[in-house]
């Protein structure tokens, strides 16, 4: 996809098909206003035959134009004439693309980020529309026969005034590289647990940083995590044929020595639940146990694109969980990297034993602070469905730094309590620890066993059980929150 910043008149364009927006009540945006002068009332016409009433995400496209270098026009109602919310625009934005599937147009300009929009200025909705669009088109095809995809879009226009052209093309850039992350992570995510295991997705950040010579990787295999006492993370993958993989991306934009911000992602490349083995119905499911992980490959190529002034370590541990006769088993006694002692009481509450270790080893990177995003617990949707993904943390300025760049981004963010009272559930009568904590609280508990890891540093944990992907008719990966992550970092360089 091609997306360029247009300052020309509308009239001067040649395109496909032109986007505008109206309003309730037969209310013409600048740019429909401007159009229907040029068409000698066209737009009003349609208007008035009460076609589109102009209520948000109502769209009409008018297909054939006299006289004109635009061949076609597509109407989106933005709903009341006033400044509309953020999450109100970018739903006019997804009506206006889906509406241009199956549909031949190949070139498209869009005026709607002329709209007035809450908060918001000419770089934030200028980004939007690449995002929106971007998520929108993706269709996951690689394993059909039938290549072809709905969208035949490959060039969007946006235009803006001349007096904010820079705002305009800081929103592509960041738009771009936010777009191409979520796409990584989407790809990287959909993919099935057969193709994308842990040597696959270790490969794939290889790949990652040969475009990108900013981003440093480096692997660490079994045995290198053997010798570093990873001993919970190697009790998940000793059940599983494949090799587990601690991935590092180190990206060093920041002043020399800076404290990085370490990224960790839970990379499961299928959770079968191991002893405690799943049921079957939506098992497939659990190949997206390693959306945590993709994030992390996605938002270090969105920093490094942006070329963010930051220093970034991500991390992502990677394994599978299956049943097997080496496999950890209930009531098995694991020590982790820290020297604390783990009683597994269930083989499923699996992610944990994982990030415990990753969380250890991120000290050694002497961290400014630590963010983990993991699809952590069926609990979290339950509490909170498919809306916000949840937060925990021990520090309030950065779960307050995080619920600011979900608001802006609209990836948004629900902080959950992590009160000394719920640490009673995670007691074990054998070990330091117990894997889980009961019925009770699931995400909670969960992250109450992490904190017992990031004692030495600010950290937050991004619980994406129910954000990281879409199940039912419309099953697929979202690649979030890789647009909240990057704002997160935008704001820090910012800052
Ligand atoms: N990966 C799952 C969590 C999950 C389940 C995410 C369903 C999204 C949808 C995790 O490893 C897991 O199995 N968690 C257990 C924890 C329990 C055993 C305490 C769960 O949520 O059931
Ligand atoms: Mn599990
Ligand atoms: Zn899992």
């Amino acid at each position: 996809m091609e997306y360029a910043i247009e300052t020309a008149p509308l009239e001067t364009l040649q395109c496909d098909c032109l986007i505008v927006g109206v309003y309730q009540d037969l209310q013409l945006s600048a740019s429909a206003n401007s159009v229907n002068v040029n068409t000698q009332g066209l737009i009003n016409k349609i208007l008035a035959r009460g076609d589109i009433s102009g209520k948000n995400g109502e769209t009409v496209l008018i297909n054939a134009i006299q006289d004109s270098s635009i061949e076609r026009i597509l109407l989106v109602g933005l709903g009341e004439n006033q400044a509309l919310s953020g999450k109100n625009y970018k739903k006019a934005l997804l009506a206006a693309i889906n509406s241009l599937k199956k549909t031949s147009i190949k070139s498209v300009v869009c005026s709607l980020a002329d709209a007035d929009v809450i908060d918001a200025d000419r770089q934030w909705k200028t980004r939007q529309i690449i995002e929106v669009f971007s998520d929108a088109i993706y269709q996951f095809t690689a394993y059909k026969s039938n290549k072809e995809t709905d969208s035949k879009v490959e060039k969007i226009c946006i235009t803006t005034p001349e007096a904010e052209r820079g705002l305009a093309q800081a929103g592509l850039t960041q738009g771009k590289a936010i777009a191409e992350g979520v796409n990584l992570t989407k790809l990287l995510s959909d993919l099935p647990g057969n193709i994308c295991t842990p040597t696959y997705l270790a490969e794939q950040a290889l790949e990652l940083g040969k475009q990108y010579p900013s981003l440093d990787i480096s692997i660490l295999e079994e045995a290198d995590m053997e010798k570093l006492g990873m001993g919970a993370l190697l009790s998940v993958s000793r059940g599983s044929r494949q090799p587990a993989k601690m991935i590092t991306l180190d990206y060093r934009g920041g002043e020399k020595n800076g404290k990085p911000i370490v990224l960790i992602g839970k990379g499961l490349t299928f959770d079968a639940g191991g002893i405690s083995l799943k049921q079957a119905p939506g098992m497939d499911e659990m190949k997206y146990d390693m959306c945590g992980g993709a994030t992390v490959l996605g938002t270090l190529l969105a920093a490094a694109q942006m070329q963010l002034p930051l220093n970034i370590i991500g991390l992502i541990a990677s394994s599978e969980n299956m049943p097997d006769g080496d496999a950890n088993k209930p009531g098995d006694i694991l020590t982790s990297m820290s020297g604390k002692t783990i009683e597994v009481l269930n083989t499923d509450a699996e992610g944990r034993l994982l990030l415990c270790d990753a969380l250890t080893y991120a000290e050694r990177f002497n961290p400014d602070v630590v963010i983990d995003m993991a699809t952590l617990t069926g609990a979290c949707l339950v509490a909170l469905g498919r809306v916000p993904s949840g937060l925990l943390g021990n520090n309030d300025a950065l779960c307050n730094d995080l619920l600011a760049a979900g608001e802006t981004s609209t990836d948004s963010l629900w902080r959950l309590p992590l009160w000394e009272e719920y640490q009673e559930q995670i007691k074990s009568n054998f070990a330091d620890l117990a894997n889980v904590g009961g019925k009770d609280a699931g995400t909670i508990t969960a992250a109450c066993f992490l904190s017992h890891f990031a004692e030495n540093f600010h950290w937050a944990h991004l619980d994406i059980a129910g954000t990281a992907w879409r199940t039912g008719p419309t099953k697929g990966a979202t690649g979030r929150p890789v647009p909240l992550l990057s704002q997160y970092l935008i704001n820090r360089a910012h800052g």
